[in-house]
């Protein structure tokens, strides 16, 4: 018995959101296929895509350690699987990889047996995934690639995700440049106090955001998709960061920043035309250091 499962890219953060934001795109993604074996465990028995830099040991794989986390929640540590995973976004690039390949895991492993826990229910599982790839379990990637849509993590601890509606006809521009930041590295250099202006700051902006895109009110989000605190410190890790951001403004779009830990960038636009040039226009602004990227446009 076989089960294949793709699960997208996201872009974590949404600029003022660090951490409790995120959005999925309908491409790039991961795909799992989980095939059932009579031998207990969990084993990866290919990756793909990857040029080889992946753990194989399934404990130490971001798909692998989410589908045995779940099978020791559910008491089904007899069954066995073998695992192949098909990379098919960047490693490294912001994109939400580790966590892409996680969700795909434990939702692949869910339908194989039967789907004895909700969808929600699986986002603990494909959060190991992050623990065992960055150092931190945080769920603003797991959470959109799993439920699709806009994610709200309101709260980790318990864990509450919310899904928030979008403008209709709401792009996405991603763009990565062919360079790769090491999410821990990014979240290294990130200061661990945030001053009481800067809070009061992001805190306008998050509120901003999430009211407008539900109203929806274009002028609103555009004015929100501001960050304070993170960005300022992580824009040094990518090179010609001003410059594409104004490149993606200066085209229309409603607000540019780094997409989780970069180095890729992403830019919201009323409409897929708008979204397509801003695309083009910050492309260009990498080319013009020579730094070649990849373009990927959706409706979120
Ligand atoms: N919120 C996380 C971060 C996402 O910015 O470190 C990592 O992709």
């Amino acid at each position: 018995e076989t089960v294949r499962v793709f699960a997208p890219a996201t872009v974590a953060n949404v600029a003022c959101g660090f951490d409790i934001f995120g959005f999925a795109v309908d491409q790039p993604g991961d795909e799992v296929v989980l095939t059932r074996r009579d031998e207990p465990g969990v084993t990866i028995v290919a990756i793909l895509g990857d040029e080889g830099r992946l753990p194989r040991e399934a404990a130490r794989n971001t798909a692998g350690i989410a589908i045995q986390k779940y099978l020791e929640h559910i008491g089904r540590t007899d069954v066995g699987v073998d695992v192949i995973l098909h990379k098919q976004m960047p490693l490294g690039s912001g994109l939400g990889s580790s966590a892409a390949s996680a969700v795909a895991g434990v939702y692949a492993i869910n339908e194989l047996l039967g789907r004895p826990l909700s969808t929600i229910d699986l986002l603990p599982f494909a959060m190991e995934g992050e623990r065992v790839a960055c150092g931190s379990a945080h769920a603003d990637n797991v959470g959109p690639s799993l439920l699709g849509g806009f994610v709200v993590v309101r709260s980790y601890n318990p864990l509450d995700v919310i899904r928030i509606d979008t403008p209709t006809g709401m792009h996405a521009t991603l763009v990565h440049p062919d360079i790769e930041v090491n999410t821990k590295d990014a979240r290294f250099i990130l200061r661990n106090e945030v001053s009481l202006k800067n809070t009061i700051i992001q805190m306008g902006n998050v509120a901003g955001l999430i009211a407008g895109l539900m109203k929806p009110d274009y002028s609103l989000i555009s004015r929100s998709l501001v960050d304070v605190i993170i960005e300022p410190v992580r824009a040094i890790l990518i090179p010609q960061f001003d410059e594409v951001k104004q490149a993606a403004l200066d085209n229309g779009a409603l607000g540019c920043s780094i997409s989780g830990s970069g180095p890729s960038m992403f830019a919201l636009s009323a409409n897929a035309e708008i979204a397509q040039q801003v695309g083009k226009a910050m492309q260009e602004a990498f080319l013009s250091v020579d730094i070649t990227s990849e373009l990927y446009v959706s409706e979120i």
